[in-house]
């Protein structure tokens, strides 16, 4: 990380980037201590910013695309938190949770070599450096030594609005690079300095192996390869560095990628009216579940897929469809 991005990322400024919600890529390090209910969070986000809020207690550093907006915040006010932060990242000491660090990532790219030179001069990213995963890793390494937890919560398409039937061969494979190999390739640069008993946990949805229309651009693909993947890592990594790795397959939350999708919404109401639970899902449910399967209380389980959806992956049926109207289904009515 250059000067600038050092400077942005400093212990003080950390609080009011987390406000903005640019915290997204967790990556905690060797306190081993697993609370719960403390953290960051953004209220329409899914499990990127809960998971911190429940992971997250002493030691933690967050890794994200948007490192031009956290140089842009550096600019800003000097509030810290928002009330409403503030009462979210309380920690059950009364502390508030701090953040240690930012860092730049694009997790796209593996090592310096693999970024072209178009991309180099691209004003996103002039003037900073050392945002790759091998990269970011190093500096991890370098700043904290070693880590317990790692979280992959990110994902990208850009055809996703596209039906598969009329996604290009670019956009297929920028969803598979940037929501499927990123985890691949983070976990290769970040196992070698996991702590054994370490847990990785990546963030996939219900489409990789059920219908879902309006989920495009190879991003149903994507998160099949990330489950798929999730089992051999979980051989490999645990084999080698005796680490866990597991998948949430969440339900819809309106998060900002999920806003870019554009059918959250409905997919929202869809669950409400057929999912056992009929609740809409928290995205503190999500991030209870990371906090779980990060800590030692899951140490046996790995290579799961593990449903946080209010149970809507049961369903064998949508329970709203008029053929159901005389069965006399008990239905919150909302
Ligand atoms: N929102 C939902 O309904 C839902 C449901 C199931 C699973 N998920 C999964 O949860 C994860 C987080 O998504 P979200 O919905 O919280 O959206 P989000 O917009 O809050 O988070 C996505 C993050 O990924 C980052 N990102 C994108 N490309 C990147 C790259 N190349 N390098 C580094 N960072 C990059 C973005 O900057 C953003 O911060 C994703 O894997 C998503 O597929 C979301």
């Amino acid at each position: 990380m250059d000067k600038k991005l050092r400077d942005a990322c400093g212990d003080e400024n950390v609080k009011k980037l987390a406000k903005q919600g640019h915290f997204r890529q967790g990556v905690r390090n060797s306190k081993k201590r697993y609370p719960s209910g403390a953290g960051i969070q953004k209220s329409t986000s899914v499990p990127t910013e809960s998971i911190c809020v429940n992971l997250v207690r002493t030691s933690s550093y967050v890794a994200d695309a948007d490192w031009k907006l956290l140089l842009s915040f550096k600019k800003k006010s000097n509030d810290l938190v928002s009330p409403i932060l503030a009462q979210k990242w309380k920690l059950p000491d009364g502390s508030l949770m701090e953040i240690t660090k930012v860092y730049p990532l694009d997790a796209v790219y593996d090592c310096p070599e693999d970024v072209p030179e178009d991309v180099k001069a691209n004003k996103r990213y002039a003037g900073s450096t050392k945002w790759t995963v091998q990269e970011v890793a190093e500096f991890v390494k370098q700043d904290f030594g070693s880590i317990d937890i790692l979280v992959h919560s990110l994902a990208n398409g850009p055809e996703v609005t596209k039906p598969l039937l009329e996604t290009s061969r670019k956009g297929y494979l920028a969803a598979i690079s940037a929501s499927s190999y990123s985890y691949v390739s983070l976990l290769k640069h970040f196992a070698p300095i996991m702590n054994p008993g370490g847990s990785s946990i990546s963030l996939t949805y219900i489409a990789s192996e059920r219908i879902i229309p309006g989920y495009g651009g190879g991003m149903s693909s994507a998160k099949a390869a990330l489950e798929s993947d999730t089992l051999v890592l979980a051989f490999e990594a645990g084999r080698k560095h005796r680490i866990r790795v597991n998948t949430i397959s969440a339900g819809p939350l309106g998060s900002r990628a999920a806003k870019a999708i554009g059918f959250i919404d409905m997919m929202i109401d869809y669950s409400s009216a057929n999912a056992p639970l009929q609740k809409e899902l928290s995205a503190d449910e999500v991030g209870n579940a990371a906090a779980f399967l990060a800590s030692p209380l899951a140490s046996a389980i790995t290579g799961g897929v593990i449903y946080v959806d209010n149970g809507l992956n049961a369903m064998g049926v949508g329970v709203d469809s008029p053929i159901f109207k005389d069965l006399d289904i008990p239905t919150d009515k909302h």
